[in-house]
């Protein structure tokens, strides 16, 4: 037993020599002095020692007890004071961890930029359909079945018969049909068109569609909404200027320029050195597209236009290459 007290002693001297955290601290009370502690154990089997051995072995353990005691209630207090310690050093004006947040597309933006510009106008967005019939995208908007667009060459069909729109026009007889005058209608969306892939054009790309019918709505009104809307997306100093063009849906038809931003008209890569950039495709509702989605068409006048999403987008933040938008590269995306 004396052996046994001993070899406790060393093992103790050792103990307390270690690091301790206030897990190690309780494992140690533990091991010592918990139910089957190795110093409960000693203690409880003195009761079976000879008479002359339990005083000595008595008085031995009960200092190695109080020893670890004392250790123990040392260790605590020394760790709860370092803890209280870690607390006040702490500096609450430090930054925070900083999580990356994502961001709407460049594409999604401008959408949202040039629909804002249109909703203080009073321009009320409206959705289409990206699947449609051959009425809504070619007929009914006056485009003849022998043109040129309405060719497998030029449009995606689908087995039976329908098409992935090739322009946001579709919603323009969609939206008649429905409603009644007075309408003030934008429709940004994705069109298809089975381009071979290119800086410049994609299968899928974006457009906006805007339509306004009323009575006694003229050319003028066109020409005044698109150059407020081309004045803010491009700048206060833009200049706008009609060519005549023609599109079935139309009469008459027009497409717009802007005044190059860059070179303020001068001439640069921007314009190609036209001083002028083409921007949109316009002109007054056909007689034969109100016709179409049952409006009187002597009653009602009207404009539509039409323009592209990413050339408006690459356009403003010179980007050359319309690929960048769908090849999801953070560090392009992550620039806007
Ligand atoms: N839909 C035409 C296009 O895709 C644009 C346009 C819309 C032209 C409305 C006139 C009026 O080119």
């Amino acid at each position: 037993m004396i052996e046994e007290i001993k070899n406790l002693k060393n093992e103790l001297d050792e103990k307390f020599n270690e690091k301790y955290s206030i897990k190690d601290v309780d494992l140690l009370r533990i091991e010592y002095l918990g139910k089957k502690g190795k110093v409960t154990q000693i203690l409880r089997s003195i009761s079976s020692l000879p008479i002359d051995q339990r005083k000595i072995v008595g008085n031995e353990i009960n200092l190695i007890k109080k020893a670890v005691e004392n250790f123990i209630a040392t260790k605590r207090s020394e760790l709860s004071k370092v803890k209280d310690q870690n607390d006040i050093n702490f500096d609450f004006t430090m930054p925070g961890i900083s999580r990356q947040i994502g961001h709407l597309h460049p594409i999604t933006q401008t959408i949202k930029e040039i629909c804002d510009i249109f909703v203080r106008m009073g321009f009320e967005i409206v959705d289409g359909r990206e699947i449609e019939t051959e009425r809504y995208n070619f007929t009914a908007l006056n485009i003849p079945l022998e043109h040129s667009s309405r060719d497998a060459f030029d449009t995606f069909y689908t087995d039976d018969g329908n098409l992935l729109r090739s322009q946001t026009s579709t919603v323009q007889v969609r939206v008649m049909e429905e409603r009644t005058p007075p309408l003030r209608i934008i429709a940004p969306g994705k069109v298809y068109r089975p381009d071979t892939i290119d800086a410049n054009h994609s299968f899928m790309f974006h457009q906006v569609e805007g339509l306004m019918v009323d009575k006694a709505i003229t050319f003028s009104d066109l020409k005044g909404t698109l150059h407020l809307f081309l004045k803010e997306y491009f700048g206060e100093n833009s200049e706008m200027r009609f060519r005549p063009h023609f599109f079935p849906f139309t009469e008459p038809s027009v497409e717009v320029d802007v005044s190059c931003f860059k070179c303020k008209g001068k001439g640069c890569s921007t314009c190609s050195h036209q001083g002028w950039i083409e921007v949109l495709g316009a002109g007054s509702v056909d007689p034969f597209v109100f016709e179409s989605a049952g409006y009187d068409s002597k009653k009602y006048q009207g404009f539509a236009f039409g323009l592209g999403v990413e050339r408006m987008c690459m356009l403003k933040n010179e980007i050359h290459d319309i690929r960048l938008f769908f090849e999801n590269n953070l560090r392009f995306l992550s620039q806007f």
